[in-house]
């Protein structure tokens, strides 16, 4: 049986998995871009930026409404207003744990930040839970989130819900990792839930997050789901392309124009 979202160890119910989700992240939130960097060895900074250029055709369009959606600390959002040109409607850079948002906020917030140049384009904070969006229903152009996803309590509910706010046609792009096959598969299987729960710890001096990792990724359905999954909640043009031997990958697909 596929998980139909995420339930880390100890939560019996979706509400009680998403509470889990959000204690879980404030508190890493210190330690988060460090860790992602050493864990990946920078290689997590290729799968932003590569997504990112995948959508590069909407992001050039200044009107464009975009969301990046469970931003995290924000460099998902920080690859993708690369590709937004000056004076571009701010992109919404959204997550349901304060503490990621707030450093998230520090990196891609508005007019003011740092040594911004005027007009350059810039990105603005939302608190909001990606089950239970604060927008208007047809209202974005794109919607894509980065190694989000796999942490909601309810994937059919997540895709039903960026469905409710994409315009017919607008676009989703999902980056999440997932377990590649073969000997490669194999080897960074002991790497995944051997070595990285164990640097995790070291680094956060936390147990619980770096084995959620692994778990949540062992769990996550496969892509051949996930597509049927897409499909079967009012997208098309569903499709996935692995990053790095398939240790990652992006999710790809338009909001139907037919309901
Ligand atoms: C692994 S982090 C990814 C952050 C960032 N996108 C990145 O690529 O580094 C997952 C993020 O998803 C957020 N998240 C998980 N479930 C969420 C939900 N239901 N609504 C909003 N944010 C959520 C978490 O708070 C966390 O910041």
């Amino acid at each position: 049986m596929p998980a139909t979202g995420a339930k880390p160890s100890g939560t019996t119910d979706e509400t009680d998995a998403a509470q889990a989700v959000r204690q879980m992240f404030d508190s890493i939130a210190p330690r988060y871009d460090l860790l992602n960097h050493v864990l990946s060895a920078n290689v997590d900074r290729l799968w932003w930026r590569r997504t990112a250029r995948r959508f590069r055709p909407i992001l050039a369009d200044p009107d464009a409404s975009v969301l990046d959606i469970c931003c995290g600390t924000g460099d998902m959002t920080m690859a993708l207003l690369k590709h937004r040109p000056q004076g571009a409607r701010p992109i919404l850079a959204a997550d349901f744990a304060r503490a990621m948002l707030s450093r998230g906020a520090l990196k891609f917030g508005g007019p003011g930040v740092g040594a911004r140049a005027a007009g350059a384009a810039y990105a603005v904070p939302l608190e909001a839970d990606a089950l239970h969006l604060p927008l208007k229903d047809a209202s974005l152009d794109l919607i894509v989130t980065a190694f989000g996803f796999r942490n909601l309590a309810n994937y059919e509910a997540g895709l039903r819900e960026f469905n409710r706010v994409l315009k017919p046609g607008g676009q989703l792009g999902i980056l999440e990792f997932s377990e590649p096959g073969g000997l490669m598969g194999k080897v960074y299987a002991v790497y995944f839930r051997r070595v990285l729960p164990a640097i995790g710890r070291l680094i956060c001096g936390k147990n619980g997050p770096y084995n959620y990792l692994p778990t949540s990724v062992g769990n996550f359905p496969p892509p051949a789901k996930m597509l049927a999954l897409m499909q079967s909640t009012g997208y098309e043009g569903c499709g996935w392309q692995p990053y790095t031997f398939g240790i990652a990958g992006l999710y790809t697909a338009k909001r139907s124009l037919v309901v």
